[in-house]
């Protein structure tokens, strides 16, 4: 699966431009603040149906607009596939091939991308949630039940924290077993394939590892361990946490267990990374996690995704650099950089120079 193209109106700094993508390393270069990250982000958008950084959609209307557009020709298995999205100020358009689609779900899974920006360098040395934002994002990608689940868990779970909030309590522990059944349900679903996601990508996450460090250091990432068993041993599990911590999270006014509060187990050479591990250290296992989450998107989809690389060599010392661009041969990738000359050498690329929101010519 690649990219072809990419149509960009009023999105960002963009006025109206188009990029033709190679289907090896493509490298966008500029000064700061030229537009470079704001093209990896909508290729992030077609992919997601959500920006990597913007909280709301319309921080990506060029200012002073009513609307931008993203669209691209991606080349997959099945043929070339159109993807478009408009975005208002009060929402937006979706559609594949031309086809107004409604819900995201539908956007997920006709172009991949495994975003890797600065941001995920932190993956380890962040706290929790940045974790779980990065199972959220690939999972969401690959498996279409993890994210109705996740989405209708999201869901209830708010309406769970508002009734928690309520100051009639006997109302409270009343209703809370309604809820809390769905809210097993749904949680059991994205617990159960998080830990079948950890568990694949473990092996492949200590294996670029080993390619990263020479073997020096073993990484080691394993899901929660509260969630062996089969799907409904971990609903009932939940279930029986939920009744258990009922009466603390009246008090707190908030869900306080659940996978929105999970973290994944990572060590190096047995020990937590979180506590131990030097900055060195946390920054080459969270890479080397990411060149597994590339290794996954192809088992469990047969396809590669798009890699995008937002500024991350400069934050990598040569050696991971020379890795991590040795590690990307074959793989469609769209990096950017201020610049590019040093760090690619040897490897056939095609330059795209950013300026003020346009290509360079
Ligand atoms: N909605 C918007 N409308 C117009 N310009 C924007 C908008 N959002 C961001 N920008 C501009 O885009 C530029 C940053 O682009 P970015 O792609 O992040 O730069 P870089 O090339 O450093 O990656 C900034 O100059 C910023 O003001
Ligand atoms: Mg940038």
């Amino acid at each position: 699966m690649r990219i072809k193209n990419l149509v960009l109106k009023n999105f960002r700094n963009y006025s109206s431009e188009q990029f033709e993508f190679c289907s090896g390393l493509n490298v966008l270069t500029g000064r700061n603040a030229q537009g470079k990250t704001n093209c990896a982000e909508a290729v992030f958008y077609l992919c997601t149906g959500t920006s990597p950084r913007a909280r709301r959609d319309r921080q990506l209307i060029k200012y002073g607009c009513p609307e931008a557009e993203i669209s691209s020709v991606c080349g997959g298995r099945y043929g070339d596939i159109c993807l478009s999205a408009r975005i208002r100020e009060n929402g937006r358009e979706l559609s594949v091939n031309g086809n107004r689609i409604v819900r995201n779900a539908d956007l997920l899974g006709n172009l991949y991308a495994v975003f890797f920006s600065p941001q995920e360098l932190r993956l380890i040395q962040d706290g929790p949630d940045e974790r779980r934002r990065f199972l959220n994002i690939s999972l969401s990608q690959l498996s279409r039940p993890y994210y109705t689940a996740l989405s209708r868990y999201n869901r209830i779970l708010e309406q769970r924290n508002n009734l928690l909030k309520d100051r009639d309590t006997s109302l409270v522990f009343e209703t809370l077993p309604v809820w809390d059944e769905q809210l097993c349900a749904y949680a059991a679903a994205v617990a159960y394939r998080r830990t079948d996601y950890i568990r694949r990508l473990a092996p492949l996450a200590a294996e670029a590892h080993a390619f990263l460090t020479d073997g020096r250091e073993e990484l080691a990432v394993a899901p929660q361990k509260k969630y062996a068993g089969s799907e409904q041993d971990i609903k009932d599990r939940l279930f029986e946490e939920l009744r258990e911590s009922c009466e603390r999270d009246v008090r707190l006014g908030f869900t306080s267990t659940g996978p929105h509060r999970d973290d994944v187990e990572i060590k190096i050479d047995g020990e937590d990374a979180k506590t131990y591990a030097s900055q060195g250290q946390t920054r080459t296992a969270a890479l080397a996690i990411k060149l597994a989450e590339v290794e996954i998107f192809c088992q469990f989809s047969g396809e590669y995704p798009v890699l995008i690389l937002d500024d991350v060599l400069s934050e990598l010392d040569l050696s991971r650099r020379k890795k991590l661009v040795a590690r990307t041969e074959g793989l469609q990738t769209i990096l950017t950089c201020t610049h590019a000359e040093r760090v690619l050498t040897g490897r056939e690329a095609k330059r795209i120079r950013i300026e003020g929101g346009a290509i360079k010519r």
